[in-house]
C-alpha cells in the first residue's frame, strides 16, 4: 500500500461512528487529532473557531439530557413523515435510529465530546445578500471539524459529526462558558468504536461530477 492508497482508503472508510467505547482516549493523541482540526483553512485565516473537549462526566451528562431531547424531536419528526403507514414499518424506520438513541442516551460513557464553537462576527459570508439561507459561513468552520474526524480515523478513533444540539445554544453557554456572541456549530462524541469503521454509502460519481457545465 502506499500512501495514496492508506490515505483514499481512510476517506473511503471514515463514516460515523456512533456506539464509542468508554476506553479513556490519551491525551497526547487528542492533542494530535485536535491540531489536525486546526490545520483547516478558514476564510482570510481567521480561524474563527474554538474547540472544548468536554470529558467531564457532569458536563457530559448535561450535554447528553439536552442532546437526547432535540434527538427524540428529531426522530418524532421522521416518524410523522410516515403518515398512517402500519406499525411494523414505523417498527423498522424506529429500530434505523436506534444507534443514535444510543448515543443520545449513552453521552456521558463517550470518553471525549468535542463541542465547536465560533464568533460569528469574524465570518465574511458572501452569500448573505441572497434570497436563500446563507451557507458560505459555515465554509470556515466546518473543514476543521472533517479534519478532526479524519485524523481521529486515523488513529483509529471514531467519532460523528452533529448539529441537533445547536439550537441550544444559550444552555450550552451556561454550562461551556464560551463568550457571548458566540455560537455552536458542531457536537462530535469521540472515542474507540464498538464495530468496524466501514464502507460509505454515497451517489456515484457520475451522478455527483458534471463537466464544464451542468448539462
Ligand atoms: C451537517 C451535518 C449534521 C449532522 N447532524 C447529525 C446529528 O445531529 N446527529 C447524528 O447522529 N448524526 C448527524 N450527522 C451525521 C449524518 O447523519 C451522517 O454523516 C450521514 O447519515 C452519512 O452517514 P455516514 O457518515 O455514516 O456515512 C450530521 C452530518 C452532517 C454533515
Amino acid at each position: 500500500m502506499t500512501i495514496t492508497d492508506d490515505f483514499y482508503s481512510l476517506l473511503s472508510t471514515t463514516r460515523s461512528i456512533r456506539r464509542i467505547r468508554n476506553t479513556p482516549v490519551d491525551s497526547h493523541i487528542l492533542d494530535r487529532v485536535c491540531q489536525a482540526a486546526i490545520w483547516a483553512p478558514s476564510g482570510g485565516n481567521r480561524q474563527p473557531w474554538r474547540m472544548i473537549a468536554v470529558t467531564d462526566t457532569a458536563i457530559k451528562q448535561e450535554l447528553s439530557r439536552i442532546y437526547v431531547s432535540e434527538w427524540e424531536k428529531y426522530v418524532d419528526f421522521n416518524l410523522a413523515k410516515l403518515g398512517n403507514q402500519p406499525d411494523d414499518v414505523i417498527e423498522r424506520v424506529r429500530a434505523q435510529f436506534s444507534t443514535g438513541t444510543s448515543l443520545a442516551e449513552n453521552l456521558a460513557d463517550v470518553p471525549v465530546v468535542m463541542m465547536f464553537v465560533h464568533d460569528p462576527s469574524a465570518l465574511y459570508v458572501t452569500d448573505a445578500g441572497l434570497n436563500r439561507h446563507p451557507v458560505v459561513g459555515g465554509a470556515s468552520l466546518y473543514p476543521a471539524v472533517q479534519n478532526l474526524l479524519l485524523a481521529a480515523r486515523a488513529e483509529g478513533l471514531g467519532g460523528v459529526l452533529t448539529t441537533l444540539i445547536c439550537s441550544r445554544e444559550n444552555e450550552l453557554r451556561e454550562l461551556l462558558k464560551f463568550p457571548d456572541g458566540w455560537g455552536v456549530h458542531a457536537m462530535v462524541p469521540l472515542g474507540y468504536p464498538v464495530g468496524q469503521h466501514g464502507p460509505l454509502q454515497r451517489a456515484p460519481l457520475n451522478t455527483m461530477l458534471h463537466m464544464n457545465t451542468w448539462a
